[in-house]
């Protein structure tokens, strides 16, 4: 949450700051600020989005290479101008850009408050440059030195980057917890929260690591010390991020950009993965673990949100294909709850992010107890991604609308692929099934591509029901944890109230809920519990609910009994989140719209949520 950017170079900072604030806002965006540094350290900063900001420093002195800026998702202090970064410090020669949490900024306050500090903000982040400038002068010491005595009295999380006015050659950059990823240029240096703002100027990068402090030079000069003060050698990588991916292509809004992109994204998550010719599963970040998987007598699933439902699919997939138990989690009841880990126990963590803080803790514990972590993330890089022992990444390419889509897609395909690849090893599916099911997965990006064509039809589904104040959502096996992400999906982006429940539980309680007002989305695909759930749509009929049914194509039961249905294409019961996912998406896309929500970024969400 929060995303910051910086540059310093031969060039004009601000546009390349906007537009990476821009590129970031999916971070947070409820208010944002801009300090560009000439002969002044000008700096500027409003609530609302980054457009508000563009609209507020019109005619202003915009002028400078060196500068810092911020988009905010607010943790202390509500969302409004003066809490807004960048933050002076006290002389009003240093200015900070933060993200993360000073988990301590109340006792470090009241010290400088006793001292005679007075602060403009209700922020942690204030505290803390305040904090930097006091050291910098008592101990008269170099910002960086002044920066590394402050952070080792700081309990907390941070990604900052600090600016002096006495020093327009130079930035300060500190990471713990926070993303933060530097790219080199010629004789210019960019940092951000993630590669995308970086991406269309260089490909050379570092990612800093925890407790790492950087000091960066116009001259191109570039060290790294940890707040220790050991030096480090910066380790360059090169992205591989396609620049088109960053952009709507022609699409509205980014999450039906990405809606659309999930043949693909699938097919990525399998490329080099599953030979269906030659029978083969293999997943390559893994490998080295293989065997330990297939010998684990428990594995734990940890994630949040979206992530979470994949998980829970992953659950049922792999229990039923290896026999091994798998239990899934919150990661954050898990790091909390005392759970306990056995040291052979192995840990999958889920995170399109891999930056989200309690999925990173949740790790942290694990590993602390001596499980295996095996980590399924999309952003390369990412804290996830380097906290864990092995992992795959999906490959399903930026997403960027807050509500995510095809990573969920993305992390079903390989957790299917682990599944069937440690049921393979294990001898715990026959030759003949394990043929059969890699053969249909290898079919579910062409049957996505055709549930696509749904779309109109969900148009006019969303004009019936775009005014609905709640709505159930109900699944079972398989479909219950697509139950629970349509009806996510529809409360995170179009703010209607929608539950996901098991079908064959909603007479334990939301059946109380059924009028002839509430739109009931019963996913009744024909495997599985299929004659289960149609006894439960007769439920619902009976009290006048509203039925929309996904249904497999060609169920003319179903469609008699529905008042709207959705056909999309058959499949194996094992495989059907890959495909029922869709039509959901794309209800709570087009009702959101109707309601003239901001599709891409709701109210109070971030996509990567670095805060516990
Ligand atoms: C936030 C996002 C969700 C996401 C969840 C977990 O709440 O808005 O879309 O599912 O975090 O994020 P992760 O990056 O760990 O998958």
């Amino acid at each position: 949450m929060c995303g910051i950017v910086a540059y310093i170079g031969p060039k004009q900072a601000y546009p390349i700051l906007i537009k990476g604030l821009h590129r970031l806002e999916y971070r947070g965006y409820d208010s944002a600020g801009v300090a560009i540094l000439n002969s002044e350290l000008n700096l500027y900063k409003t609530h609302g989005k980054v457009n508000d900001l563009e609209e507020a420093v019109k005619g202003k002195d915009l002028t400078g290479t060196i500068g810092i800026a911020h988009t905010r998702w607010a943790t202390h202090g509500e969302p409004n101008d003066v809490n807004a970064h960048p933050h002076f410090s006290y002389s009003k020669n240093l200015a900070i850009i933060h993200n993360g949490i000073i988990e301590n900024y109340a006792p470090l306050k009241q010290e400088l408050l006793k001292r005679g500090y007075v602060f403009e903000s209700e922020t942690d982040t204030e505290v803390l440059i305040h904090l930097i400038e006091d050291i910098q002068l008592n101990e008269s010491v170099a910002l960086e030195e002044a920066l590394q005595i402050a952070l080792n009295q700081v309990v907390g999380a941070y990604a900052i980057v600090i600016i002096n006015k006495h020093e327009p050659d130079k930035l300060v950059v500190a990471r713990k917890g926070s993303p933060l990823v530097i790219g080199i240029g010629e004789k210019e240096f960019f940092v951000a929260s993630d590669a995308t703002p970086i991406v269309e100027y260089t490909r050379d990068v570092v990612y800093l690591n925890d407790e790492e402090i950087a000091v960066i030079n116009r001259n191109g000069d570039f060290k790294i010390r940890t707040i220790s003060n050991i030096e480090k050698t910066p380790y360059i990588q090169t992205l591989e991020i396609n620049l088109s991916a960053l952009e709507k292509e022609g699409f509205e809004h980014f999450m039906l950009k990405e809606i659309y992109e999930q043949p693909k994204s699938i097919r990525d998550s399998m490329r080099g993965r599953l030979i269906v010719q030659k029978g083969v599963v293999s997943l390559g970040g893994i490998s080295e673990y293989k065997q330990k998987m297939v010998n684990a007598k428990r594995i734990i699933i940890v994630a949040c949100g979206t992530s979470w439902h994949a998980g829970i699919v992953g659950e049922y997939l792999i229990e039923e294909l290896t026999r091994i138990p798998v239990e899934i989690e919150y990661a954050s009841e898990f790091r909390y709850r005392n759970p306990i880990i056995y040291e052979d126990d192995i840990v999958i963590a889920i995170s399109q992010s891999g930056e989200t803080a309690d999925t990173l803790a949740a790790i942290e514990l694990a590993k602390s107890k001596g499980a295996t972590i095996i980590g399924i993330c999309n952003v390369v890089g990412s804290s996830i991604a380097r906290a864990t022992h092995a992992g795959s990444y999906t490959h399903a390419g930026p997403e960027i609308g807050v509500a995510s889509t095809k990573a969920f897609t993305s992390q079903v395909t390989i957790l299917t692929l682990m599944a069937l690849m440690i049921a393979e090893a294990k001898g715990t599916i026959s030759q003949s099934r394990y043929h059969q099911l890699i053969t249909e997965l290898d079919t579910i990006p062409s049957k996505v591509e055709k549930t696509l064509l749904v779309n109109d039809k969900i148009i006019e589904l969303a004009k019936i029901f775009k005014d609905s104040r709640n709505a159930l959502y109900l699944g079972r096996g398989y479909n219950y944890p697509v139950a629970m992400e349509g009806a996510l999906k529809l409360k995170e982006i179009s703010y209607i109230h929608a539950e996901g429940y098991p079908a064959a539980e909603m007479k334990h309680g939301p059946i109380a809920l059924i009028d002839e007002e509430m739109p009931v989305v019963i996913i009744a695909t024909n495997k599985g519990t299929y004659k289960k759930v149609i006894s439960n749509i007769q439920e619902v009929k009976a009290r006048k609910g509203k039925i929309i049914a996904i249904i497999t194509e060609g169920d003319e039961t179903v469609k008699e009994l529905a008042d709207h249905y959705i056909e999309v294409p058959e499949t194996e019961e094992m495989l059907v989140p890959l495909i029922a996912t869709i039509p959901l998406q794309l209800l709570s896309y087009h009702i959101a719209v109707m309601r003239g929500c901001n599709v891409d970024q709701p109210r109070n969400l971030a996509k990567s949520v670095t805060v516990e």
